[in-house]
Parts: structure tokens; C-alpha cells; sequence
């Protein structure tokens, strides 16, 4: 139904109206995928990666690939999605814990710390500040 919509649509658009709109189409979508790719910026800076992280989060915890980050208030913690068990991507948050899908271990999600095995190394904790120009949570490692 919605396809023989767009198509009436379509058909009652002039060539000039339908370029135009399909460049419209054509430019929005570059643009969403250029602010993708900039929410998620990464770089080296003598040897560590840094990573650049748009976040309007003022509470809470979000997962991005190789750490996660923790937001309380003006104050965040970065630590390293890699379970020091045996290196699986911990990839979930329940409860205030992270939960390694591998074998189960879970962590305090604010301080690394491990509060069920098998893992028995705290998570490695990344440095995280807030830059009040950018607006961007910058975490390194
Ligand atoms: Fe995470 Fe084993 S790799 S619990």
C-alpha cells in the first residue's frame, strides 16, 4: 500500500522536482552518515587511542566497541570492554554490573572491580574527561 503511495507520489512529481528530491535524499543521508562516523571519532595521540564521544548522557552507562563509558553528573569513568578473564568484549550492563557474555563474569560497572568469577582482575580503568568546547566526552587509552 505505501509503495503504490510513493509511487503515485512519484509519478505526479516533474523531472526537475524529482532530481531535486532525490538529491535531497542523496545529501541527508551522507550527512547522517558523516555524523555517525564524527560521533565516534578515533585517533592516536602519542601511542594511545583517543576517543571522541558526543554524548548528550547525563546518567548512565553506554557501550562503545573497545570500553564503556559511566555518567554521573559532570563526572564519567572509562574502562576497557575487554574481560580480563580470558578477552571476550563485555557488551551488556545490568544493575549497575557488566556482564561478560563468555563465560558469565560480572563487574561493578563503576569501579571495574569483579563481583563474580571467573574473572578475578578488575577491568583496567581509561582516563575520561569532559571538553567543555567540543562538547565531547574524550577517552583515552
Ligand atoms: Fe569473560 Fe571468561 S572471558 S568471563
Amino acid at each position: 500500500m505505501r509503495i503504490r503511495i510513493i509511487m503515485a507520489t512519484i509519478k505526479t512529481l516533474s523531472r526537475k522536482q524529482f532530481f531535486n528530491t532525490l538529491a535531497t535524499l542523496i545529501v541527508g543521508s551522507f550527512a547522517i552518515l558523516w555524523w555517525k562516523v564524527a560521533d565516534r571519532q578515533n585517533e592516536t595521540e602519542s601511542g594511545s587511542m583517543v576517543w571522541r564521544i558526543k554524548s548528550s548522557l547525563t546518567r548512565g552507562i553506554t557501550f562503545h566497541e573497545q570500553f564503556y563509558l559511566v555518567v554521573g553528573g559532570e563526572k564519567a569513568k572509562a574502562f576497557s570492554t575487554r574481560c580480563t578473564h580470558a578477552g571476550c568484549r563485555i557488551n551488556k550492563e545490568s544493575n549497575g554490573l557488566v556482564i561478560c557474555p563468555c563465560h558469565g563474569s560480572k563487574f561493578d560497572a563503576y569501579t571495574g572491580q569483579p563481583v563474580q568469577g571467573p574473572a578475578a582482575n578488575a577491568l583496567r580503568e581509561l582516563s575520561c574527561r569532559f571538553d567543555e568546547r567540543s562538547k565531547e566526552w574524550i577517552v583515552k587509552g
